[in-house]
């Protein structure tokens, strides 16, 4: 099945449940064209895309997924180069090595570590909250769904105060530009402070992520000067570019779902059933988490060949009526039991304890503050930014009662 699946265009990012809905019956992979032309498989419903991700013969073969991107691009194309260095970091490979990398960073991010975070995630809620207290009408993605990992994440590895703006930037360049010389720029400009901050920490052990990656040790084994570089890299990368989406699509999702909303409003410990219900509804990661096939593999009956590149649309995953029953309908009390918004397999997403805590804490103080919260305008006016990764919204302008 070959489709033009429009990624990277407006219309797609407002709505993509849509196009996914029209490509699940038709096929279990499709052939799609991406960046400008670029040929690649997309899977696309939930039974295929879980074995795909716990496959081997589905891997990452970073070098190869990036030398095969670049060999294809016409030369005037605006497709993306990636950054040898910072990508090459543990989401980007495959066995052993990743085992090797995973192993070292679990010791150094472990559930204790996250869990001590909880008073200080409550502490910054509350000074974003009081910020927007007082105030009829507030952007919540831009003063309270983007500040407050950042916040986290930034703290959690030691980044200085005075730096945080521009790692935004630099981020949001890394995650969504297409813009070559932006990309170099931001990549180098990001690699640079790191290396400052690994010096500093290095002279200056303390009691934050960024130390005990250092100091992780496993057989006398340790994390390369390279390797904890790659690895801050992916993990502020994470951490600035998820959990808004997360937090975001799930006030969206309430207050579009006005049922749902009392629900939670009269039983605030429904909570962790509204995150986990964003996280399946309205994935952050929607869908180019990709894999390379390694030799031929046969999938749902469609044979995919050796050497391409397979894209699995995690959010359409979570949508397959076949797993989920009424996908369309945003449902806090379900069972969401196997949704694959942090993925499956070797790579599930080591932040997700985070991610989910965070997502707890924002949305249950934000109902809390705000008994009589709305959105400010019509939900079909809001903008979706355009990425082929993210789901998420650009702003989120609401009326907070007061
Ligand atoms: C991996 C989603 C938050 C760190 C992943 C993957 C997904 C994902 C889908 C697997 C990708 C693949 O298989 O190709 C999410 C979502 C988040 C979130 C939806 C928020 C709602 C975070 C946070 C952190 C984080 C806050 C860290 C602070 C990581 C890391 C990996 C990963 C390190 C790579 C794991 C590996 O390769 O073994 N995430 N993530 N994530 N995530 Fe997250």
């Amino acid at each position: 099945q070959t489709s033009e699946l429009p990624v990277f265009d407006e219309a797609f990012a407002t709505d993509p449940h849509s196009h996914y809905a029209r490509l699940r019956p038709e096929a279990p992979v499709h052939r799609i064209r991406a960046y400008s032309g670029f040929p690649l498989w997309i899977v696309t419903r939930y039974a295929e895309a879980r074995q795909v991700l716990a496959d081997p013969r589905f891997a990452k073969n970073f070098q190869r997924v990036s030398d095969l991107i670049e060999s294809q691009l016409p030369p005037d194309a605006d497709g993306r180069k990636f950054s040898a260095d910072l990508g090459a970091h543990m989401l980007n490979m495959d066995p052993p090595d990743h085992t090797r990398l995973r192993k070292l960073v679990v010791k150094a991010f472990t559930a204790r570590r996250v869990e001590a975070l909880r008073p200080r995630i409550e502490e910054i809620t509350a000074e974003l909250l009081d910020r927007i207290e007082g105030r009829p009408a507030a952007d919540l993605i831009d003063e309270f769904a983007f500040p407050l990992p950042i916040k986290v994440i930034t703290e959690l590895l030691g980044v200085d105060e005075s730096r945080r703006d521009e790692f935004r930037e630099w981020s949001n360049v890394l995650v969504d530009s297409s813009d070559q010389q932006a990309i170099e720029t931001a990549s180098e400009q990001m690699k640079d402070y790191l290396v400052e901050l690994l010096g500093k920490k290095r002279a200056q052990p303390g009691d934050d992520l960024l130390t005990a990656l250092i100091e992780a040790e496993d057989d006398h084994d340790r994390l390369t000067e390279g390797e904890l570089i790659a690895m801050v890299f992916l993990l502020l990368v994470a951490g600035h570019e998820t959990t808004v989406n997360l937090i975001g699509n799930c006030v969206l999702a309430l207050l579009t779902n006005q049922d749902q909303l009392a629900a939670l409003r009269a039983d605030l410990d429904l909570v962790d059933g509204a995150i986990e219900e964003t996280l399946r509804f309205e994935s952050p990661v929607m869908q180019s988490t990709f894999r390379y096939t390694t030799e031929a593999a046969e999938i749902g009956g469609v044979e995919i060949p050796a050497d391409q590149v397979v894209w699995v649309a995690l959010g359409s995953a979570n949508r397959d009526g076949e797993r989920f029953e009424d996908p369309e309908v945003f449902d806090i009390r379900r069972t969401t039991t196997g949704h694959l918004a942090f993925g499956h397999g070797i790579h599930f997403c080591l932040g997700a304890p985070l991610a989910r805590m965070e997502g707890q804490i924002a949305v249950r103080r934000l109902l809390e503050r705000f008994p009589d919260l709305a959105l400010d305008g019509p939900a079909d006016d809001l903008r979706w930014r355009v990425s082929n990764l993210m789901r998420g919204l650009e702003e989120l302008p609401v009326r907070t009662g007061a």
